[in-house]
């Protein structure tokens, strides 16, 4: 690829920080300050995942036909900004979806459909898309195991099920929305036992990531160690 000052970049050559874990770790927030920290792209690939449920709505796909799915997913035009208040907002095609994509049906079902080896498939050029000069922080659960494992940084962030559950539930009411911890607990439970067990690209550390335990851990804590880890990792290189 060639940049906006004539200098041809290989893709390979472009650093890549890649953030994995299961949900309530704090992965999106840590990753999106990272991103505006190094002034690199942000890849959201749990996004897509939940863009290709609310595609399959729009369109009245059934969330049982992978290949449907799959056409989908391939063909999603997503767009991610910020509003003017600094929240995410993110579009598909021309409509503002982000409430859609953010709420716990689409996640739960974002869950189901990233088991399918044909949406995973679909969704790979799209995640790898994102990989532009000058480099790119990319969260999700397979990030440095599948779409780059060649990242010269990856971390792997895990907290106890009881604090993930707890940061989401503060989360949500944040947001006004009222979900008993229990309810939330068993969810969260449930959708690490299918994004752990599944065939494809099941969830687990990359045999080079560096695991960080955040359950004690402020986010501006994890930051920093994770500020430290990167700094060390592109200082190698
Ligand atoms: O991170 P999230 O909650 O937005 O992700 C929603 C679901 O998408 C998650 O339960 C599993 C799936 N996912 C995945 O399988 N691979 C990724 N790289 C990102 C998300």
């Amino acid at each position: 690829m060639e940049t906006s000052r004539g200098i041809v970049v290989e893709k390979q050559d472009i650093a890549v920080v890649a953030i994995d874990g299961p949900s309530g770790t704090g992965k999106g927030t840590i990753a999106r300050q990272m991103a505006e920290y190094l002034g690199w792209h942000l890849l959201d690939s749990g996004a897509l995942y939940r863009l290709t449920v609310v595609a399959a709505q729009d369109s009245a796909v059934a969330l049982d036909d992978e290949s449907a799915l799959a056409s989908l997913a391939a063909g999603l035009e997503v767009r991610f900004a910020s509003a003017t208040d600094g929240n995410e907002q993110i579009f598909l095609g021309q409509t503002d979806v982000t409430d859609d994509v953010r709420n716990e049906e689409t996640g739960k079902n974002a869950s189901k459909i990233a088991a399918m080896p044909a949406v995973r498939t679909a969704l790979m050029e799209l995640q790898r898309s994102f990989r532009e000069v000058p480099g790119l922080v990319a969260d999700g659960r397979d990030m440095g195991n599948v779409v780059f494992p060649d990242a010269p940084v990856k971390i792997f962030l895990t907290a106890s099920p009881e604090e993930r559950a707890q940061r989401r539930h503060k989360q949500l009411k944040d947001k006004g929305i009222n979900v008993s911890l229990p309810v939330l607990s068993a969810d969260i439970a449930e959708r690490d036992r299918r994004d752990t067990e599944r065939a494809v690209a099941p969830l687990r550390p990359a045999s080079d990531a560096e695991i960080l335990d955040t359950t004690s851990l402020s986010i501006d804590e994890v930051v920093e160690r994770v500020k430290k880890i990167v700094a060390r990792a592109l200082s190698d290189r």
